[in-house]
């Protein structure tokens, strides 16, 4: 038997105004997305951008559904609208920000469980690390170099047997 720790390396930002130019543009396109979302229902607003291997930007918001299940969350949404519409292209930066009535949105958003295994997957098709922005509207901004590294021991294909040699 043996202890075993685990790390997560990541920058931390007192704000907006610390980042490069093109992640604060980032999020602020972040910004501009959740002002589309179809957030009836939880009230929370889910804003996410891409920066996509040209550099063009692509934005995604959260869509939800009064089946509460069907609903999708943003980085959903947006990793496939990115699969769907620039097949060619891959993502190189994901910024993620939210709002919510009557909530303070003061520090950054972790992403769900899904979101996070399905941002593990891009990872994997793309053989490239997709970088994680988060942010509240107001305070801190956290970045992760790859997305993954928000989850360790991820399920990956590996294991199905039509994958196996
Ligand atoms: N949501 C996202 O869009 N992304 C996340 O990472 C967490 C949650 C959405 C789903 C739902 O529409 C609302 O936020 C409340 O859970």
């Amino acid at each position: 038997m043996a202890h075993c720790d685990l790390y997560i390396r990541f920058e931390r930002f007192t704000g907006r105004h610390e980042l490069l130019a093109q992640d604060a543009a980032l999020l602020a396109a972040a910004d501009q997305a959740l002002k589309e979302a179809y957030a009836p229902y939880s009230k929370f607003r889910v804003g996410a951008a891409a920066r996509l291997s040209d550099g063009s930007l692509l934005k995604g918001s959260n869509q939800e559904n009064a089946s509460y299940p069907t609903g999708i969350c943003a980085e959903r949404v947006l990793l496939s609208a990115v699969s769907a519409l620039h097949p060619k292209l891959i993502v190189h930066t994901l910024a993620i920000t939210y709002e919510g009535d009557g909530l303070s949105s003061a520090y950054p958003l972790a992403p769900c469980g899904l979101c996070r295994q399905t941002i593990a997957e891009y990872e994997e098709r793309y053989q490239h690390p997709i970088r994680l922005l988060l942010a509240g509207q107001t305070g801190e901004v956290l970045l992760f170099a790859a997305g993954s590294d928000l989850l360790p021991f991820k399920f990956s294909g590996t294991e199905l047997p039509s994958l196996r040699p």
